[in-house]
């Protein structure tokens, strides 16, 4: 796979607190990676400018808005409404509620904006789902969830690296998005089921989200160019297999 085409696959999550910072890691980022993840912390402080900002700095840069709604399905389709004019290019809402809240967001969309569903964070493990009262093991869990987004019409479908295969078995054709990446040798953080870019590739990602091994590097473009070389070789080798 040629870089440009890996580089589309690198989604970077801008986990900043404020415009000004997340404009200065935008403008360092944009001919590096694929797509910029704006999350809650940036988007409660900031609102829809941050948005309009960076995509009017950036026209080609893909712009994923990670606020994970879940709420009833009027409310969600609501929110989906007022983010489809933001600039966005895609949007993510929590699976766990079931088919009717995805589709109410799907509809809501009217394909301006896709919607991606989240099926478990990577930062709970399987003590954790027992925790929250779940009877059934994550992969299971996943599989479930990402079936009802693949029945809603969903984009693509957020899980953690190890449980890929198993979406990519029951969702087929979905933009397949992982976070909890961390390139061999840098810390794990909060995140507790993670794999190397190269791994989760190998797995059948189609999409990385890498935020701390990015923009906490000294240098995040190169960081950002190394990453995107290997998912180059990676998928070149997983083509192979
Ligand atoms: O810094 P790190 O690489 O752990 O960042 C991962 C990003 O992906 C964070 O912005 C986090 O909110 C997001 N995310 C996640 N797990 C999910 C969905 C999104 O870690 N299941």
């Amino acid at each position: 796979m040629d870089l440009e085409a890996a580089r589309e696959r690198l989604i970077v999550a801008l986990d900043v607190p404020d415009l000004p910072r997340a404009l200065s890691a935008a403008e360092s980022l944009a001919d590096h990676v694929g797509m910029l993840k704006i999350g809650l912390e940036l988007f409660v402080g900031e609102g829809p400018k941050v948005v309009r900002e960076i995509r009017e700095r950036h026209p080609t840069l893909g712009i994923f808005l990670d606020l994970k709604l879940h709420d009833i399905p009027n409310t969600m389709a609501g929110a989906i409404r007022s983010a489809r004019s933001s600039g966005a290019n895609l949007i993510t809402v929590h699976a766990g509620s079931g088919v009717d809240h995805l589709r109410a967001c799907v509809d809501a969309a009217e394909d301006a904006l896709g919607i991606l569903a989240v099926t478990v964070l990577t930062s709970q493990d399987a003590n954790a789902c027992k925790e929250a009262g779940h009877s059934r093991s994550t992969e299971e869990l996943v599989a479930m969830r990402a079936i009802c987004a693949r029945e809603a019409g969903c984009r693509g479908v957020v899980s953690s690296a190890h449980e890929v295969s198993k979406v990519a078995s029951v969702a087929p054709g979905l933009m397949l998005i992982t976070p909890g990446i961390r390139p061999a040798g840098s810390a794990t953080g909060d995140q507790k089921r993670v794999m190397t870019p190269a791994e989760a590739i190998a797995a059948g990602s189609t999409h990385l989200v890498i935020g701390r091994p990015i923009m906490k590097a000294p240098d995040p473009a190169a960081a950002a160019d190394a990453i995107v070389r290997e998912i180059a070789e990676a998928q070149v080798n997983h083509d192979r297999s």
